[in-house]
């Protein structure tokens, strides 16, 4: 796809993070995260090609001109430049006032508090400007590091969706966290 222009591009300031909608030319960004198996190992698909990579650019791309829309597919940048993506965060929209969180940084950008900010800045949106009642996460057993953060953020572990989801060669189960409006900020914060 070449020559699109869109007419939403949504920025969000965070701390030194911008959170921004991704762009035409952004294929390389996304290919750094989702083609790297040391991320996708904790993601709901498997590592992607960079023509796979342009093509769920694509996707993400045409769905920003839902109206409403279906989803906040955004990259998380470092400002003031935005050029450079050290991740994402999405918020997939469902149901009535529901929304399906995700997020992954590249691993040199991990441990650094980054997610922190970048998750905590969607939710804020999510629950503030989109006027979500609850965002939901669905984290694998084995990824410690996304549960603490979710925990971290208040969100309350309520199950395991059993073979949740289909990747690296096997069905994964799902741990699953919610947090509800009116549960935000979290105590600490
Ligand atoms: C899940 C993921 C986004 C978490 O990223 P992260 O950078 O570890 O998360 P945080 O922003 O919460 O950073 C926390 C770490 O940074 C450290 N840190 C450093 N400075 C910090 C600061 N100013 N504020 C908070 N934490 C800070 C913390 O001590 C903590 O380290 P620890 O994990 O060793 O205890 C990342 O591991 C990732 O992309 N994984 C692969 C994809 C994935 O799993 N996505 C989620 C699928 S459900």
């Amino acid at each position: 796809m070449t020559g699109r222009t869109t007419s939403r591009s949504l920025s969000l300031a965070a701390g030194s993070l911008v959170l921004r909608d991704f762009e035409e030319g952004d294929t390389d960004g996304i290919h750094a995260i989702v083609g790297d198996d040391g991320v996708t190992y904790w993601l709901s698909f498997e590592s992607r090609s960079r023509d796979e990579a342009q093509s769920m650019l694509d996707g993400i791309l045409e769905r920003q001109l839902d109206t409403p829309r279906s989803e906040y597919y955004l990259a998380i940048t470092e400002s003031p430049s935005t050029e450079v993506i050290i991740g994402f965060a999405r918020l997939g929209l469902m149901g009535v006032k529901a929304a399906d969180l995700g997020y992954a940084l590249r691993p040199e950008w991990q441990g650094r508090g980054i997610a922190r900010m970048a998750v905590s800045r969607m939710i804020e949106f999510g629950l503030g400007d989109l006027g979500l009642h609850r965002i939901t996460a669905n984290i694998g057993p084995m990824n410690t590091s996304s549960m603490r953060l979710v925990e971290s953020l208040g969100f309350q572990r309520e199950g395991t969706i059993r073979d949740h989801v289909h990747t690296n060669g096997a069905w994964r189960d799902s741990v699953s966290f919610s947090l509800l409006e009116g549960e935000w900020p979290p105590a600490a914060e």
